[in-house]
């Protein structure tokens, strides 16, 4: 009969023996099955040209997105003020649907065969929208960097949307139009009434009483 001191005797061997199919195979390493900017076409009953021409847009719209999905994150850590809370919440609130957006713009990529770009590396060069400090800001000063990645990927989203429009890829037009339009239009319309200047409590009589000043 074994004893407890026999089985802490056993070698090495003895306890991997009969071990060997539910061993993990570490430091794996080969060529990339898809190198970046390839296509790897897919029966979508798309060209392979317009998936490319398109992946390259939804990339740019990629990178951007996960810019202004940080910068969300960085002014709901960093704001200050008396409307600390609303804009911590709000903040958030809009990191999370931009967090949604990326998703489904990186899904999108992957559906047209090709690559989306991942890394924050790759995002810090692909991006048009300026780095902020590293420092914090007035919350009005986070409110009017924000507006303005905004307008950059409003801007740029209305133009690509076209492009897919006019190439027949009406799953990107449709992702550009009914998501990423519509989400960043809501999202400036919430950003700009808070640098709305109106009276918090009284109501600002001499500005009433001559409206066109
Ligand atoms: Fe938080």
């Amino acid at each position: 009969m074994a004893s407890r001191g026999d089985k802490r005797g056993a070698t090495y061997n003895q306890l991997e023996s009969g071990a060997e199919r539910s061993r993990p195979i570490l430091h794996q390493n080969a060529r990339e099955i898809q190198p970046y900017g390839k296509i790897a076409k897919l029966p979508i009953a798309l060209d392979e040209k317009v998936c490319a021409a398109s992946a390259e847009n939804l990339n740019q719209i990629l990178a951007d997105t996960i810019t202004l999905r940080d910068l969300y994150k960085k002014h709901h850590w960093q704001v200050a003020g008396h409307t600390f809370y609303q804009l911590h919440l709000l903040f958030d609130k809009h990191h999370n649907e931009q967090g949604e957006l990326v998703d489904t713009i990186a899904e999108r990529i992957q559906s047209l065969g090709a690559i989306s770009l991942a890394m924050a590396a790759d995002i810090a060069e692909t991006t048009i929208i300026p780095r902020p400090p590293r420092g914090r800001e007035e919350a009005p000063v986070q409110i009017s960097r924000l507006l303005e990645a905004h307008e950059i990927l409003l801007k740029e989203a209305r133009t690509m949307a076209r492009q897919a429009d006019e190439a027949g890829d009406d799953g990107t037009n449709d992702l550009l139009v009914s998501q990423v339009i519509r989400t960043n239009e809501l999202q400036v319309w919430f950003l700009s009434e808070h640098v709305v200047d109106v009276p918090l409590v009284r109501a600002d009589e001499a500005k009433a009483a001559s409206p066109g000043r």
